[in-house]
């Protein structure tokens, strides 16, 4: 492949995918609205700023770029608790505008679609491992638009007038992390997710509290799949590499799903200690009785992604956790100066 449309090319995991992809040799084409995402991070970058649902605006990008193989979808809007706020808002950013951005697809001939989904639409399971086969059963406004956009993929691949479309989703677990060459991250300084309590804790000098201590997980605390950022770019890279031997063009099925983990996940306490290894201190921690609603989490099987994308994670959550610092560091100098 030699050019690919990237939507939300301009956010976290878009921007890092597309650096990813030049690095190989491919060409990016940037979608973006730039509601969340960063103009620096596509200032050498072919980019179009502008809606997923705006249909003259794709025509133009394709009659513009007729040479693009295939589409990463990744553009959405992702903060959960605003999906349950504002769910009819969620409902048409990440699913009506989408299936314009599909019907766009097709009536512009792209075939190849490789979608940004969401370990956050799997039912929690017993022993926290889930692989792609496990029960999905998303608990809120922005994992339900997941779920649906998948099973909308799913049926549009085996509807009339679609018969050349192939769709590849990647449920992506926990990304962290930063591009190691720090051209794009994070763009939020205080991100909510725990290595973000983390950074918190360490500048204020507060203890961090560790909520559920008696999971059934290696040593009682909760587990998520932390996986760097860099590894979920290099899957897309996989993936389209890959992509017509994954699915063939005449095959019957042309949807499948994979998930983009690292196949043994993080306990909370484990993040605690990769984290103090990269601050080189020891941090206070004190342990609280799980919150209402708090889970055991989960964690990928990845069988599906080695077998089909020859990919697995290479890095580990220590330089995960040392990109997104040094991330951090550069990008609050950058803000500051701006
Ligand atoms: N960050 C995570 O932890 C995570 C986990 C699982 C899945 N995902 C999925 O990965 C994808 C990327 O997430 P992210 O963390 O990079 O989020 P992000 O907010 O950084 O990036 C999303 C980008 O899409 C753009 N966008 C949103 N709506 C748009 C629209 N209608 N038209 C054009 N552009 C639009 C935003 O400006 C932003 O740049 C999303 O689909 C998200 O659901 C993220």
């Amino acid at each position: 492949m030699k050019k690919v449309l990237i939507t939300g090319g301009a956010g976290y995991i878009g921007s890092t995918v597309a650096s990813a992809l030049l690095d190989q040799g491919i060409t990016p084409v940037v979608l973006d609205d730039l509601s969340k995402g960063r103009a620096e991070f596509v200032e050498d970058r072919v980019f179009y700023r502008g809606d997923i649902a705006d249909a003259a605006l794709l025509d133009r990008i394709f009659a513009e770029h007729p040479d693009i193989d295939a589409a990463l979808h990744c553009a959405a809007r992702i903060v959960v608790p605003e999906s349950v706020s504002q769910p009819l808002y969620y409902y048409r950013e990440n699913v009506a505008k989408t299936v314009e951005l599909l019907e766009s697809l097709q009536r512009n001939g792209c075939t190849r679609v490789v979608f940004s989904s969401s370990a956050s639409i799997y039912a929690p399971t017993p022993d926290a491992r889930v692989d792609e086969s496990c029960p999905v059963d998303a608990n809120s406004p922005y994992a339900r638009t997941k779920q649906m956009m998948e099973q909308v993929l799913q049926d549009w691949t085996r509807g009339h007038g679609a018969e050349e479309v192939r769709v590849i989703t990647l449920r992506y677990f926990n990304p962290i992390g930063a591009d190691p060459r720090l051209r794009t991250g994070l763009q939020d300084l205080h991100p909510t997710h725990a290595l973000g309590k983390l950074i918190e804790a360490h500048a204020t000098g507060t203890p961090f509290t560790i909520t559920g201590v008696d999971w059934a997980t290696r040593d009682g605390s909760g587990i998520r799949d932390y996986i760097h950022v860099q590894d979920v770019a290099e899957a897309h890279a996989a993936a389209l590499t890959r992509f017509d031997e994954v699915i063939k063009p005449a095959a019957d099925d042309r949807y499948r799903v994979i998930n983009i983990g690292t196949g043994e996940g993080t306990t909370v306490r484990e993040l605690v200690t990769a984290f103090e290894r990269a601050v080189g201190t020891t941090l206070g921690t004190r342990e609280a009785d799980p919150r209402p609603g708090d889970v055991i989490g989960c964690y990928a099987g990845i069988d599906t992604a080695r077998d089909l994308l020859g990919w697995t994670p290479r890095r580990t959550i220590d330089e995960a956790v040392t990109d997104a610092l040094a991330w951090r560091t550069k990008w609050s100098t950058h803000l500051a100066a701006s």
